[in-house]
């Protein structure tokens, strides 16, 4: 099934609202402010500049939208199991080292909170789940994982804020949010306000450190 009202800038891989971009036309153009910047800037340039690139301008244009598939957030089964271990998989050597497999399968056995996964068409794309601590006053991030191949189109960040809303609401004592990542996807949690706190070099594999990684509860409005 397709959702009419989003799609899917084909370069940036960023879904806009459809509403913005008129798909009557016939050709797809490139309307400033209809599509993501970086794309729109890019294109804005090829079709309005330099004759010799007229021909790739209208490729980029012909090819600029697609219609996005239906992407739904929901609660972890276990008939998910195998397709979560999946995702891991996909992000071994670069991000896990081959023995959280098992952490994982653990972890998925006995969850300590929600957990969360991406469906995209009936297969899964990613999955994450939060938890309380014993303090009563921190909840973690847990096992945040986009498959290797759809990771930097914004995915991981809805998810992120889907475990926020729907936690934060059941969970109003939480103070502080915290997330065990590494040297690699730091980048990540600090555009979502995250600091470093601690750091132990090469404790999740021989590429991998252990980056703790905290900030305050974001307010209610910050997760709308
Ligand atoms: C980390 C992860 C969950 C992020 O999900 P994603 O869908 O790729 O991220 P998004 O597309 O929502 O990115 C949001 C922003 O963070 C940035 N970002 C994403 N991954 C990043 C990384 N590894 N390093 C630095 N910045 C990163 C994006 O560029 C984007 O920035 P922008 O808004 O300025 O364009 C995902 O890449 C992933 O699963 N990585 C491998 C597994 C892993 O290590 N998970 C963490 C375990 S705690």
């Amino acid at each position: 099934m397709r959702n009419p009202e989003i799609a899917l800038c084909s370069l940036s891989r960023r879904r806009v609202a459809a509403d913005r971009i008129d798909l009557a036309a016939p050709k797809l153009e490139c309307h400033e402010g209809a599509i993501d910047r970086q794309c729109g800037a890019e294109c804005a340039v090829m079709s309005g500049g330099d004759r010799s690139r007229r021909r790739e301008a209208a490729l980029c244009s012909a090819d600029f939208l697609t219609e996005a598939p239906t992407v739904k957030i929901r609660p972890y089964t276990p008939a998910d199991r195998e397709a979560c271990l999946a995702l891991l998989r996909s992000n071994i050597p670069e991000h896990f080292s081959p023995a959280e497999e098992a952490e994982l399968a653990r972890f998925l056995d006995a969850l300590p909170g929600p957990y969360f996964v991406v469906e995209d068409g009936g297969r899964l794309i990613a999955s994450g789940g939060i938890a309380a601590e014993r303090d009563g006053v921190t909840a973690t991030l847990c096992w945040g994982i986009v498959d290797a191949t759809r990771q930097r189109s914004g995915v991981g960040t809805e998810l992120l804020e889907h475990r926020l809303d729907v936690f934060l609401r059941d969970n109003p004592q939480i103070r502080q949010l915290q997330t065990n990542t590494s040297q690699k996807v730091q980048g990540f949690y600090a555009k979502h306000g995250f600091i470093v706190v601690e750091v132990r070099h090469r404790a999740y594999g021989p590429d991998l450190d252990h980056v703790r990684m905290v900030r305050d509860r974001p307010p209610a409005r910050e997760r709308s």
